[in-house]
C-alpha cells in the first residue's frame, strides 16, 4: 500500500445505480490518482445501510490495493465524519404529476440537512460535488449552510453536459473525441444549458469551420446534448448511471489534479464574470491551476446567439434559486 495518507471520500446514495459504478472506480484510485489510498464512506438512507454493507463486501472482494477501509452507518454525524470529498449523489427522482418545484423542495430539505452535516463534521477542507439533480440549486442550498467550510468548494456537476456534447462532435466531424477543445457548459445542468460550441475547437481549428452545417450546430446538436438525459432514460427505462459516475470521476480528478491550459466545465458560485449573478452556482468554463483551485477562463468573446442561450440559463436558475430562498442560510 502506498505511504500516503489516506482520502476520506463520502458517496450519497451509495446503494443506487451511480453509487454501483463510482464505489469501484474511486478504489481503483480512478479519482485521486493511482498512488492516493481512500477510505470510502458508503451514505445512504438507513432503510439500505444493509444493501450498502453488501456493496462493501464486493469492494472488499476487488481485493483493491488503495482502498484503506470503508465506512458504512445510519448515523449522518459518523458518515460525514473527517471525510475530505463529498459526492453528493442521492436525490429523489421526480415522480409522476410531480412540478419541478415540489422536486426542488423535496431535495431542498435534504440537502439543507447534508450541508449542515457536512459543515459541523467533514473535513474544514471538504470539497463537494453534488450530482443528485437539481444539482445546481441543490449545491447553492448546500453551500449556503458553509459557515466552518468555505462555500467556494460546493460546486455541482455539468461534466456530464460536456462529454455528451464533445462526443456528438466527434461523431458529427468524424474526428478523434481528443481533438475536440475549449467546449464548455454555461449554466445549469437541465434542459437550459447552454454548451458553446463557438468557443470550441477541434483538432485546433474553430468547431465553426470544422462543421460548416451552423443549422445543425445550432438546432439538432444543441437539443441532444440539452435533451440526453431525457433520452436515456426514455430508452433504458431508468437515468444515466455508468456515464453519471464516469462525469463526476472527471470532475473530481482534474479539481484534484489540475487541468493545465485545459478547459473544463465546473458549475461553481458565480462572482460575477460575465455578468451572471454573484452567488448562483452556475457553470462556467474553468481551468484549474494548482490542486484544487479553480478559475474561471475570463476574456471570452461570447456571440449574440451564445449570449440568449446564457441568459436563458440564467433566469433558470434565479427563478429556481426564489423557489428555495427559505432553504437558504
Ligand atoms: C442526466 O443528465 O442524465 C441526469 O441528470 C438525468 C436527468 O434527469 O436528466
Amino acid at each position: 500500500m502506498s505511504a500516503r495518507k489516506p482520502v476520506r471520500v463520502a458517496v450519497t446514495g451509495a446503494a443506487g445505480n451511480i453509487g454501483y459504478s463510482i464505489l469501484f472506480r474511486i478504489a481503483n484510485g480512478d479519482l485521486l490518482g493511482k498512488d492516493q489510498p481512500v477510505i470510502l464512506h458508503l451514505v445512504d438512507i438507513p432503510d439500505f445501510v444493509g444493501k450498502c454493507e453488501g456493496v462493501v463486501m464486493e469492494l472488499q472482494d476487488c481485493a483493491f490495493p488503495l482502498l484503506a477501509g470503508t465506512v458504512v452507518s445510519a448515523d449522518p454525524d459518523v458518515s460525514f465524519g473527517d471525510i475530505d470529498v463529498a459526492m453528493l449523489i442521492g436525490a429523489k427522482p421526480r415522480g409522476p404529476g410531480m412540478e419541478r418545484a415540489d422536486l426542488l423542495k423535496d431535495n431542498g430539505r435534504i440537502f439543507t440537512a447534508t450541508g449542515d452535516t457536512i459543515d459541523r463534521v467533514a473535513s474544514p477542507d471538504v470539497r463537494v460535488l453534488v450530482v443528485g439533480n437539481p444539482c445546481n440549486t441543490n449545491c447553492l442550498i448546500a453551500a449556503s449552510r458553509a459557515k466552518r467550510t468555505s462555500a467556494a468548494n460546493y460546486t455541482a456537476m455539468t461534466r456530464l453536459d460536456q462529454n455528451r456534447a464533445a462526443a456528438q462532435l466527434a461523431l458529427k466531424s468524424g474526428r478523434g473525441i481528443e481533438e475536440v477543445a475549449g467546449l464548455a457548459i454555461w449554466g445549469n445542468h437541465s434542459p437550459t444549458m447552454y454548451p458553446d460550441f463557438y468557443n470550441a475547437t477541434i483538432g485546433g481549428a474553430p468547431v465553426t469551420s470544422v462543421i460548416e452545417d451552423t443549422a445543425w450546430l445550432q438546432g439538432e446538436f444543441l437539443t441532444t446534448v440539452q435533451q440526453r438525459g431525457a433520452a436515456i432514460i426514455k430508452a433504458r427505462g431508468l437515468s444515466s448511471a455508468a456515464s453519471a459516475a464516469s462525469a463526476a470521476i472527471d470532475h473530481v480528478f482534474d479539481w484534484s489534479q489540475g487541468t493545465g491550459d485545459r478547459i473544463v466545465s465546473m458549475a461553481i458560485p458565480s462572482d460575477g464574470s460575465y455578468g451572471i449573478p454573484e452567488g448562483l452556482i452556475f457553470s462556467f468554463p474553468v481551468r484549474v491551476t494548482s490542486p484544487w483551485t479553480y478559475e474561471i477562463v475570463q476574456g471570452l468573446d461570447l456571440t449574440e446567439f451564445s449570449r440568449a442561450g446564457i441568459q436563458k440559463t440564467t433566469d433558470e436558475l434565479l427563478s429556481e434559486r426564489e423557489a428555495v430562498r427559505d432553504m437558504l442560510a
